[in-house]
């Protein structure tokens, strides 16, 4: 519907009409337009559209309202499509404006890029003064640039994605006056049981592959989701897998041990964490003096590339809805949140990305964060995109420690399974719907629209 080189800065549908919006977003590519909701009370008011336009119009070069197509806003827009009035605003009926795949042309110039900062705060202060709990989202322009070079990255051409987003409703009911909850259904992913270790590593796998690997090591507890996603990628890319894992090996082995155990995967044991990384490099180096080729994926594919799968994931969601205002998010060697947040910032969203720590602190897991959006900014050239990037974490939730269950997890297993039939893990997922639903009840996300970003794992309630 528009053509991308010919933005609009701000689109507006009326409240309240779920129909209009949604055609809306489907018809806007968001990041490259300025999307939010006009105020209560409008309801599709033309005048009240004027008056909006009024006092934003010093700040925008142009805003484009959406009305309702149905409503008696005139036969005129039925023959003009859309038409510049005496206000400046260009009036759309999106319906008629999509069939005939009309391009909207700034009228005034465009802000520059560096102008897009103060057009945030402008936007954000203009919802704060209009203290309206249906401010939904507002989003500057992306950097498109690093985005092109963020989708050059080589992927395995396995079909992951798009994972679907479901509402739940009925989760939202349990919970009483909750806002609207989504899913993110990566623990729907088909490959190996899915989950967003899958998700990175396409992207790290296909390093691998491009490395002339022939065999992948990497790490994890005995009941990995990481180490079974690893061995799942190498049997369907008839690649070797060595996983070292610490712990002590099960007598009969569940859950995604027994995965390993089918999957084919060369499991050896060491004893403590701290022995991981040197096993590792042994495993390597016995390789390699056998002649082969091992790639080495470090603890949870948490690389630069294992980030740009979620980066890219953003991507894929603002596809399929408008930007959610948070995303809650099990967090722990930190790759899945930093390309969530990176992918934020590339597309220019003011989106929360709230991380719910499955074991480490959150100084710690910050630290990850930062490094990994450092190698990232390497990745990209993008030297400095991710500086100032709110690392938001949340670390109290963990209880008496990782995989240890909780009163808090253990009652959201049950509600989404329950409210939904959504199956969470113990170890990361449930602590993190744990957090969603204790800051819904005491009101600590005062926001309309919120994502859970289901990371997999749920393997795990087999274990
Ligand atoms: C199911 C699940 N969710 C979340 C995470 C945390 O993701 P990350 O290591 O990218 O922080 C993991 C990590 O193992 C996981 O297995």
């Amino acid at each position: 519907m528009f053509d991308a080189a010919h933005w609009t800065d701000m689109l507006v549908a009326p409240q309240n009409h779920q129909r209009l919006e949604s055609m809306m977003f489907r018809a806007v590519r968001v990041g490259q337009a300025v999307v939010r909701r006009v105020l209560a009370g409008q309801e599709g008011n033309d005048t009240r559209s004027g008056n909006v336009a009024a006092e934003i119009d010093d700040q925008v070069p142009q805003v484009v309202f959406f009305l309702q197509a149905d409503r008696a806003v005139g036969q005129e827009h039925e023959r003009s499509v859309a038409r510049e009035s005496a206000d400046g605003v260009v009036r759309v009926n999106p319906r008629v404006h999509a069939r005939r795949r009309l391009e909207l042309r700034p009228r005034r110039p465009q802000l520059r890029r560096d102008d897009s900062r103060g057009r945030l705060q402008f936007f954000n202060q203009f919802a704060a003064d209009h203290t309206n709990p249906s401010y939904t989202s507002v989003s500057v322009p992306a950097h498109r640039a690093v985005i092109g070079k963020l989708e050059k990255i080589p992927r395995l051409p396995l079909a992951l994605t798009p994972t679907p987003i479901e509402e739940l409703a009925r989760l939202r009911e349990a919970l009483g006056s909750a806002p609207s909850l989504f899913v993110k259904r990566d623990d729907a992913i088909p490959l190996g049981f899915g989950g967003n270790k899958i998700r990175k590593l396409h992207v790290v796998a296909a390093q691998a592959l491009a490395d002339g690997a022939d065999t992948l090591i990497t790490t994890g507890g005995v009941q990995s989701n990481h180490a079974r996603a690893t061995a799942s990628i190498a049997a369907r890319l008839g690649l070797q897998s060595v996983l070292i894992a610490n712990g002590k090996p099960q007598d009969k082995p569940t859950a995604n041990a027994l995965l390993d155990r089918l999957l084919g995967a060369d499991v050896r044991y060491v004893s403590s964490r701290e022995e991981r990384a040197p096993a590792m490099q042994a495993a390597a180096e016995e390789l390699r003096a056998r002649g082969r080729k091992p790639f080495i994926i470090p603890l949870g594919a948490s690389t630069a590339h294992g980030a740009a799968a979620y980066a890219l994931a953003m991507g894929e969601l603002l596809d399929q809805m408008s930007a959610p205002d948070a995303i809650v998010l099990s967090t722990s060697s930190g790759g899945t949140h930093a390309g969530i947040l990176a992918g934020c910032v590339l597309h220019g969203l003011p989106t929360r990305v709230i991380g719910i720590s499955a074991d480490d602190p959150a100084p710690a897991i910050a630290g990850e964060i930062r490094r990994i959006l450092a190698d990232l900014e390497k990745l990209l050239e993008a030297p400095g995109v991710f500086a100032g990037a709110p690392i938001e974490i949340d670390d109290t939730f963990v209880g008496a420690g990782y995989g240890v269950a909780t009163a808090e997890s253990t009652e959201a297993i049950e509600l989404c399974a329950r409210r939904e039939a959504l199956f969470l893990d113990p170890t990361y997922t449930a602590k993190a719907m744990a957090a969603l639903i204790a800051k819904v009840r005491r009101r600590d996300l005062p926001v309309d629209r919120v994502l859970f970003w289901h990371t997999g794992g749920q393997v795990g309630l087999f274990a």
